[in-house]
């Protein structure tokens, strides 16, 4: 069975949906770590309801370091890490040693409104401040950039001339709670595969 860590920063609801997923029987995988690097994270309350080991990590103290002390804690333990809602940005051997077994959510259409800075409500500020009509979520791959790896799975959502950035972000994390696990689900079923930038197999 695939081993997977959650590593997150906020709320947690994709976390959520794996778990989820997981009790449900939708997903076969198994979580074996929710790593945050906020300490007040509401998801390290989810976790710790459902007897998932947690670390906090909080990026004030750790700083740069981050990357190796995540991979020290993970090097050997599971087979992919899921970024739903972490804010740090990885980098270094964690990369190089985790190559393709690294993905995270972003609640845009990559390669619109993504990269260094673009995260939270700000993403769907930035939608409703360009008058885009549709707007949505992609789970791709981690590379060494900012939202730049190959993409698994977008999904799309309508975008209405009166929409609030909150009301906009609801509308998107519905369909990130969808387009996580079945990503995972995909990755668990060794169904993809990478073809240069292209995610093959879906
Ligand atoms: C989600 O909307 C996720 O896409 C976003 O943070 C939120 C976390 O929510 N991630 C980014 O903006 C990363 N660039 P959650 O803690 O409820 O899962």
């Amino acid at each position: 069975m695939l081993k997977i860590a959650v590593l997150i920063s906020g709320s947690g609801s994709n976390l959520q949906a794996i778990i989820d997923n997981i009790e449900s029987g939708n997903l076969k995988c198994s979580i074996e770590a929710v790593i945050s690097d906020k300490k007040d994270a509401y998801g390290i309350d989810r976790a710790k309801s459902k007897n998932i080991k947690t670390y906090v990590m909080d990026k004030k103290q750790y700083g740069t370091t981050i990357s190796q002390e995540i991979f020290k804690i993970l090097d050997g333990k599971v087979d992919l890490i899921v970024l739903a809602g972490f804010l740090s940005i990885l980098q270094g051997e964690i990369l190089l040693k985790f190559k393709n077994k690294i993905i995270n959510i972003h609640p845009a259409l990559i390669p619109c409104f993504c990269g260094a800075g673009m995260y939270g409500i700000k993403v769907h500020e930035k939608a409703l401040e360009y008058g885009v009509k549709v707007s949505g979520c992609s789970v791709h791959f981690v590379d060494e950039g900012t939202d730049s790896g190959p993409i698994i799975i977008q999904k799309v959502v309508q975008v209405y001339g009166e929409d609030s950035a909150i009301e906009l972000q609801k509308r998107v994390l519905q369909q990130e709670h969808i387009a996580l696990p079945e990503a995972i689900k995909y990755i668990s079923e060794g169904k993809i595969r990478i073809v240069g930038r292209k995610v093959i197999g879906i």
